[in-house]
């Protein structure tokens, strides 16, 4: 630890910016930058493009400009060196390319590789620091989650009011943030696999959870959790089914005795059954695992209040944004927003609405970060876009 410097980190964090050009692609493996310098000089650069693909490292190997004997290497994640997968192993190529030292941003958190890379490259004579750097860590929450937690990253996402409320008096749905921020939710289910709500919301809503006016990274399935099967034939979800799957996880009696059943998965609607704890509460660490089965590594939950609640209360969430208009809706029989159990990490203004970012202590938390490094990048003139970092450094 001790012989890496800020040189050396901001190396790093460069391989971090190129390893998220594989977002989207990737998935269900990690994102991973790597690059190569030699006196102070990049000389090769790669990254991990796409999921069966060459891995970063033998992307940046075969890119240097010159030979990369006695090179660094800044590689975001653990070089890999087991055998029984697609691609050969990188500690080996690292080793044939005699480069002099590497930096690893972190170790491999599957239980079956950890520390075994960076041994192999220490015994065959090459000097090896680890760094444990947070941005390297973040980048690997989802892939953290499916392989040692088998449950996909969860990130809970809401708007409400100034006075606290979700939706418009009896629950009719009302416009509460603004467009900027509507584009954000876009660029976020984006970069989703899965967007999960409560049957509450759809029957309040008719959502389409379909992703607009972004470039989709990946296809987004659409599951609601909908203990009787209630999901209306005519409800959008399902007269949409043609972009994009929709699941419906309902209770195992529901799905045993329910009339509903065949019409929807007549139409195309897959219908999944999850254990109760109570009437109206489908297990929640049960769903999850199922949902991380079916590929899913990053989940966007748009929860109603119920359904927020239940996540707090199972403790199997990451992180919330919560979006806060500056407008009141009022009324007693409008529904109040769930409160998040953790205290804000990060916020930042988006056309006058605030968006908040809780982290779970107890979840896939690689922090503590400074919330100015919670930044939004402007780009293009006159068009204010936002891109989210997918860490706390900037992505550009
Ligand atoms: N402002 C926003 O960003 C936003 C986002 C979403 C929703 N909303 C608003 O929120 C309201 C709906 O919220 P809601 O809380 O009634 O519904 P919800 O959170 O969408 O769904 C709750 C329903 O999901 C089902 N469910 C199954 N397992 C559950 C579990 N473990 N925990 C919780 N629910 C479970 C239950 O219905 P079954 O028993 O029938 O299965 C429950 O009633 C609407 O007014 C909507 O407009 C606002
Ligand atoms: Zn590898």
């Amino acid at each position: 630890m001790a012989s890496v410097g800020t040189i050396d980190r901001d190396f790093l964090h460069q391989a971090v910016r190129l390893a998220m050009g594989g977002r989207g692609h990737v998935e269900p493996n990690p994102m991973v930058g790597c690059i190569l310098v030699k006196d102070g000089r990049v000389i090769g650069e790669g990254f991990h493009e796409r999921f069966g693909g060459p891995h970063a490292e033998p992307n940046a190997l075969g890119a240097c400009a010159e030979s990369p004997t006695g090179a660094t290497v800044y590689v975001t994640l653990e070089p890999c060196c087991h055998t029984n997968k697609k691609t050969p192993p990188c500690v080996p190529a690292l080793v044939a390319a005699n480069v002099a030292r590497v930096v690893v941003g972190c170790v491999d958190p599957n239980p079956q590789v950890s520390g075994r890379g960076i041994e192999q490259l220490r015994s065959a004579g090459v000097q090896v620091d680890l760094v444990e750097d947070d941005c390297c860590r973040q980048l690997l929450a989802p892939f953290v989650a499916a392989t040692v937690h088998r449950r996909p990253y969860v990130t809970l996402k809401w708007a409400q009011s100034a006075d606290g409320k979700v939706a418009g008096p009896g629950g009719k749905r009302v416009r509460i943030s603004n467009e900027a921020s509507h584009r954000v939710i876009h660029e976020v289910r984006s970069r989703c696999d899965a967007v999960l709500v409560g049957i509450g919301t759809v029957m309040a809503d008719d959502p389409l959870l379909t992703v607009r006016g972004v470039e989709p990274k990946r296809p987004l399935l659409r599951i609601v959790l909908d203990s009787d099967l209630r999901l209306p034939m005519h409800s959008q979800l399902v007269r949409t089914i043609d972009q994009g799957r929709v699941i419906d996880f309902c209770s195992k009696e529901a799905a045993e005795y329910s009339g509903t059943r065949a019409a929807l998965a007549s139409v195309g609607v897959e219908i999944h059954s999850v254990p109760s704890d109570r009437p109206g509460r489908l297990n929640l660490e049960n769903l999850l695992s199922q949902i991380a089965r079916l590929g899913i590594t990053h989940l966007l939950v748009e929860p109603g209040p119920a359904l927020a609640q239940s996540f707090f209360a199972c403790g199997c969430w990451d992180r919330a944004w919560v979006f806060r208009s500056p407008k009141k809706i009022g009324g007693p029989t409008a529904p109040t927003a769930a409160e998040p159990p953790a205290n804000a990490v990060a916020q930042t203004t988006i056309d006058g609405d605030v968006l908040t970012e809780y982290l779970n202590p107890n979840g896939i938390y690689f922090g503590p970060f400074p919330s100015a490094d919670f930044t939004w990048v402007e780009a293009g003139s006159g068009k204010s876009e936002f891109r989210i970092p997918e860490t706390r450094i900037k992505s550009e």
